[in-house]
């Protein structure tokens, strides 16, 4: 630990219930903090931008896996090992590139009618009910449903191991507080998909198909591109990462419901206020906790000596609320300027691969969920459950009346 550097107090529950307070404080009169392993938080956007898209500091590898307790030869380390997140230079380029292009924006506004389709079919289950919840019903079905059109797996090639996957979040492996029972949960959840892709890969090379699994695995057998294990990674990476949508789709109601004139304004006009819906959304409760970076040689940063090598924490949550770079942070508005980014989607090389696809399933999701719901009204106070790395709701229930018209 760094002497006379604020200390986050990660071990309390409460700090996880509303973080932003505490960033709040510390960054008053703060350059950084530090967390409970002694790594540097910058607070400030300026310099949170710097370390997430620079080439100064670097995206950390294997080791945060390792910090967790994963082995070399656990299913979990041998997946994270083939991951674009961990790659650098023309490694990560070669493997990223694979899949650029089917993400592309373009192809993502391509598919919006059918993420309503899917967003109104589920509301129309709910429609009468009068209380919805939420990450059951909707945050959690929308966002798998866009991705299995999009990869072209249906409910059949779904069951199975992806069963097990659903029971673990593998992103909480990169949490702070990573349990013997969670990394053996993990490991045997992540071995069953890797199997589980690898069939289907298999399947789609007897049998080809205009999706992307067929073009991956296309991509390995013509060009050589990909190894085994990268075109695996690559496949469960993707598929996973719906979670992160449905975490940010879950927010964005909590938020509606808590502010019924942004809902209002949503409702009135959805195609006006769906982008300004998502980005602010995304600003205000990012997914993904913190990226971790590590410094890319010996240097000053930030008024400190960092040694090659050395771990620090890009608190998402911190940068995002910078009072320097949004009016009233603590304050949510879908009127701000959608086009001033945050940093919920990281910045640079590594910059979120599905952020297109992610934007297209939020901005529709709300809209839809504002057009077909009014009258919204908390259930349940819910609780951020403590100790992972993504924003998680524990339960979210919301009252609501079918919206007339
Ligand atoms: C709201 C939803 C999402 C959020 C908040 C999110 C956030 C992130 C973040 C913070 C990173 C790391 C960026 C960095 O290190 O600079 C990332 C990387 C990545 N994301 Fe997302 N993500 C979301 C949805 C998705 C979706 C839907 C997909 C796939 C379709 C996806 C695929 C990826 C991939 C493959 C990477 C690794 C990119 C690389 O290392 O080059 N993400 N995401």
């Amino acid at each position: 630990m760094r002497e006379s550097i604020p200390v986050l107090p990660i071990d309390d529950p409460d700090y996880w219930q509303d973080p932003y307070s505490v960033y709040r404080r510390l960054r008053a009169e703060h350059r950084v903090a530090q967390n409970d392993q002694g790594h540097v938080v910058p607070l400030h956007w300026n310099d949170a931008a710097w370390a997430v898209k620079g080439t100064d500091f670097i995206a950390e590898g294997i080791e945060v896996l390792e910090r967790r307790g994963f082995r070399p030869g656990d299913p979990m380390h041998t997946w994270r090992s083939n991951a674009i997140g961990v790659m650098e230079g023309d490694d990560h380029r070669r493997v990223r590139s694979r899949a650029t292009g089917a993400l592309s924006k373009r192809n993502m506004d391509a598919i919006r009618p059918l993420i309503r389709k899917h967003a109104h079919q589920l509301l129309d289950r709910i429609r009468g009910a009068g209380t919805l919840d939420v990450h059951k019903d909707y945050a959690a079905p929308l966002p798998r449903l866009v991705m299995m059109d999009f990869l072209g797996i249906n409910a059949d090639e779904l069951s199975g191991s992806f069963a097990a996957m659903s029971r673990v979040n593998i992103v909480d492996c990169f949490g702070p507080k990573v349990t013997p029972e969670l990394r053996a949960a993990a490991n045997e959840a992540i071995q069953k998909s890797m199997d589980y892709v690898a069939k289907l890969y298999a399947k789609r090379r007897l049998e080809p198909r205009d999706d992307l699994l067929t073009h991956l695995a296309q991509a390995k057998d013509l060009e050589g591109e990909l190894t085994h294990g990268e075109l695996i990674t690559l496949f469960s990476t993707i598929f996973g990462s719906g979670a992160s949508t449905s975490s940010v789709l879950a927010s964005g109601i909590l938020e509606l419901t808590r502010h019924p004139e942004q809902a209002a304004l949503l409702r009135g006009d959805p195609e006006r206020w769906k982008k300004g819906a998502c980005e602010e959304t995304l600003r205000y409760r990012p997914a993904i906790i913190a990226i971790g970076q590590k410094s890319a040689a010996d240097q000053d940063a930030f008024g400190l000596r960092f040694g090659a090598g050395e771990p620090i924490a890009v608190v998402l949550g911190a940068a995002n609320r910078d009072p320097e770079r949004w009016a009233e942070p603590e304050r949510y508005d879908i009127e701000r300027d959608p086009t001033v980014m945050s940093l919920t989607f990281g910045m640079g090389a590594h910059f979120c691969l599905g952020h297109a696809m992610a934007r297209a399933t939020l901005e529709e999701a709300l809209a839809c969920f504002a057009l077909r719901c009014d009258g919204l009204a908390l259930e349940n106070e819910p609780r951020w459950i403590p100790f992972v790395a993504e924003n998680k709701l524990d339960r979210l229930i919301v009252r609501f009346e079918d919206a007339k018209g």
